[in-house]
């Protein structure tokens, strides 16, 4: 396949199928999840940067103008992923750590001594902005190879005015969508949490309202407490920021109920969230995004999703894609392990990272579906059935991107 830069139509043809998720608005629950539309031997026809069709090859009626044809046969066409969850904007890595970590020692005492978060935040205080542009740029091409066309990218490793900024400013850049995480952790030269809320929410949340459209915060036992995470989406939601929580990914500290207390658009982890947090989640409008190369990366349990999406709840699944925790850019491997270990169909694993991550980046209207009017942001995936997106287990299983109606290289 060669790219179609110059030209604003690009028709796929002879698709072995074509597939969207079929439950109507966003985001998808319960039975509604698991719908999906498959079109056997499928076209479809991209203009200008959106779907302006889709159908059977027998409905196919000739295309005039200056087209760019794609011979879709042995591949199958599902929505460009959407990854609403990752912290991309990071310098250096934790390999020492993880190897560490390979023998015996855990992720939270390596936190408690200064390694974990903290050794990210040094390493990215250290780069340059324009490092940093470089970095996020290169995570982002992991990701599209991968066969994700949106991605979220948070701050959180600056915990300064300049890198936070510059962190946010890298993600727009390449593209992405950028969540302020301004309480990811407690800097060392401040005494506690509170006076680093002072500093983060006069000096720094002024500006960083400009750049990111949410804002997040991570509530665990070592980083904020409720009433401190309380006071900071406070803040956040009065300078017009979507609110998101990092919340019960090793125990339950009150942040589902944080959640739902404020409208949050998202609570994500969920790895110890229990039956009453489950049962709140599903009466609520915040979607539970669900991160399982996280929980496999550190080896801990995996959130309850399969009790979320049968009492109702929104659910989303995202890589948490960071040095750390989950140094894994692959939505097609979280679809496996979403099959595998949460108890979702491959057909609910799709409605997560395509329609609901979207939801939860308020897009749902443009992105997550092949229908006519939305981007034309597509994944070729190189197999006769669609499910491999979720049973090919570890693959290289995406062959080519397509976004906004512009193809990338088939592999
Ligand atoms: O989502 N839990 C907090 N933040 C990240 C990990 C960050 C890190 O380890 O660098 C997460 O898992
Ligand atoms: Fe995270």
């Amino acid at each position: 396949m060669t790219s179609n830069g110059g030209s604003a139509r690009l028709l796929v043809r002879d698709l072995a199928q074509l597939v969207t998720p079929a439950g109507r608005g966003a985001p998808l629950r319960g039975a509604d999840l698991g719908r999906v539309d498959v079109v056997e031997d499928a076209f479809l026809l991209c203009d200008d940067g959106v779907v302006a069709r889709t159908g059977r090859m027998r409905e196919l009626d000739r295309v005039e103008g200056d087209t760019v044809e794609i011979d879709g046969r042995g591949l199958c066409a599902i929505p460009g992923l959407v990854d609403c969850h990752t912290h991309a904007c990071f310098a250096g890595d934790r390999v020492d750590e993880f190897a560490l970590r390979a023998s015996g020692a855990s992720y939270e005492e390596l936190h408690a001594h200064g390694g974990g978060i903290m050794s990210t935040v040094r390493a990215t205080r250290a780069a340059s902005e324009e490092e940093l542009l470089d970095i996020v740029g290169r995570h982002r091409e992991w990701m599209l190879r991968a066969g994700t066309t949106t991605f979220e990218g948070k701050s959180g490793y600056g915990l300064d005015l300049d890198t936070e900024l510059a962190s946010l400013r890298a993600v727009r850049a390449a593209g992405g969508v950028a969540t302020w995480l301004g309480a990811h952790a407690v800097p060392p030269e401040f005494d506690d949490a509170d006076s680093y809320l002072d500093f983060a929410l006069a000096d720094v949340l002024p500006h960083a309202a400009e750049v990111a459209e949410a804002a997040d915060v991570f509530v665990e036992r070592g980083a904020f407490d409720v009433m401190e995470a309380r006071r900071y989406l406070e803040a956040c939601r009065g300078a017009g920021l979507a609110l998101r929580l990092h919340g019960d990914q090793f125990t339950e500290q009150g942040a589902v109920e944080l959640a739902v207390d404020l409208g949050a658009r998202s609570i994500d982890h969920l790895e110890a969230t229990g039956e009453n947090g489950v049962r709140s989640l599903a009466a609520s409008d915040v979607t539970g995004v669900l991160l399982p190369a996280s929980a496999l990366f550190l080896g801990r349990p995996m959130p309850p999703a399969r009790a979320l999406v049968d009492g109702g709840a929104a659910v989303a699944l995202a890589t948490d894609f960071n040095p750390g925790s989950a140094f894994c850019e692959s939505l097609p491997l979280v679809c496996s392990l979403a099959a595998t270990q949460l108890e979702l169909s491959p057909a609910e694993a799709l409605g997560a990272c395509t329609v609901n991550a979207a939801h939860v980046l308020g897009r749902a209207d443009r992105v997550g579906r092949l229908e006519p009017g939305y981007a034309a942001d597509v994944v070729l995936l190189d197999a006769p059935d669609w499910r491999y997106l979720a049973y090919h287990l570890g693959a290289d299983v995406v062959a080519g991107t397509i976004v906004r109606g512009v193809a990338g290289e088939l592999r």
